[in-house]
């Protein structure tokens, strides 16, 4: 991967600015918790591990600030960052799981000095930044030994290194399928109304010289009656405890027309994805966006003012359509109240 989607560097969360690709890869320098929060609602970062990395960052940052500036207690001020992270969006659980963590960790140190408390927090944002990428690796290598013939992907939205803190799910099982040469060719979902299929996955996977063809959302059906797809690999926002996934809006009706055709349909996601708290689909909250996604492309409007939109940008995909989810601690199989909780346990051991 020839570019970075979030780091630390010199005091400041340093962020790939994805609403700019592919026309203009440039890096967006943020000084402040609160610019981190706004990047995150405006989608500067995007994609579920991604948003998780990025909160826990940006949670290490407002308590650098703060102790720059001020000298009084750390508990109350922590507490308000953490809660101005989680009021940035809904769906994607790795966001809470990781601010979860951040908590836990700030509880196990808040005694020591406020110096050493903020360096202990910055240690664990880095640390979680640096377990995400391991976790998509071995997602990666684990999703390959389901390939035994080269074969074509389709993926949808962008579970890529662009939604991680690198190598990407749905993308790093793709990675590793194709260094296996098992990918002959990826089918990328344009995926409006936000384009993240055009403007993400086409621009990280030409970049990397993996074969892509982008199609519009409405082709995928046809392609899937022309024997054109192989399987079908997506990432996931949430995953509930009876396997129902949650992942960007499009992603159901796809397993749908996979099902009809006889199309094996995967979900690929760390652990950190997986709600066991949420029993299924039905649970999980559904962010809904700004209607101007709907009625515009880049400013340019394309609907009629005033028209009624609606915008709900992920859809809940039943566990009955999924074949698999391939997580870096294994391939979960159906029943995946059973498969997700005996790898949830090999994760907490
Ligand atoms: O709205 P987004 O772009 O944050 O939605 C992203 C997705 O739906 C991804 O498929 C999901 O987060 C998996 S990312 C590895």
């Amino acid at each position: 991967m020839s570019f970075t989607t979030v780091t630390w560097d010199r005091d400041a969360v340093v962020l790939i600015d994805q609403t700019r690709l592919p026309l203009e890869e440039s890096y967006v320098r943020l000084e402040q918790a609160e610019e981190v929060a706004v990047a995150i609602e405006t989608m500067v970062v995007r994609g579920a591990p991604a948003i998780g990395v990025t909160a826990a960052l940006g949670i290490a940052l407002g308590l650098y600030r703060y102790n720059q500036q001020l000298d009084g207690p750390l508990t109350p001020f922590f507490e308000t960052i953490c809660q101005r992270m989680a009021r940035t969006r809904p769906t994607a659980v790795n966001l809470f799981w990781a601010i979860d963590r951040m908590r836990a960790s700030f509880s196990r140190c808040k005694d020591q000095g406020n110096a050493a408390v903020s360096a202990t927090i910055l240690a664990e944002a880095l640390l979680i930044a640096k377990e995400d990428e391991e976790a998509c690796r071995r997602l990666g290598d684990h999703g390959a030994t389901l390939f035994t013939t080269p074969t074509t992907i389709l993926t949808h939205c962008n579970a890529g290194g662009l939604a991680t803190a690198g190598y990407g799910t749905a993308l790093g099982v793709i990675r590793s399928a194709y260094g296996a040469g098992m990918v002959t060719r990826v089918f990328a979902d344009e995926t409006r109304p936000w384009l993240q299929g055009a403007r993400l996955t086409a621009w990280e996977l030409h970049k990397d010289g993996i074969p892509v063809t982008l199609i519009a959302d409405t082709m995928a059906g046809h392609l899937m009656a022309q024997g054109e797809i192989g399987c079908v690999v997506v990432g996931a926002d949430r995953i509930a405890a009876n396997g129902d996934t949650a992942n960007k809006i499009g992603t159901y009706q796809l397993a749908i027309m996979a099902k009809e055709h006889g199309i094996p349909f995967y979900i690929a996601a760390p652990l950190s994805t997986v709600d066991m708290a949420t029993d299924d689909g039905s649970a999980i909250p559904i962010e809904e966006r700004s209607p101007l996604e709907v009625t515009h492309i880049r400013s340019i409007p394309i609907a009629p003012p005033g028209v009624e939109v609606r915008n709900p940008s992920f859809d809940v995909t039943p566990a009955r359509y999924i074949h698999a989810i391939i997580t870096e601690g294994g391939i979960a199989r159906p029943p995946f109240k059973q498969s997700l909780m005996q790898l949830m346990g090999a994760d907490h051991e």
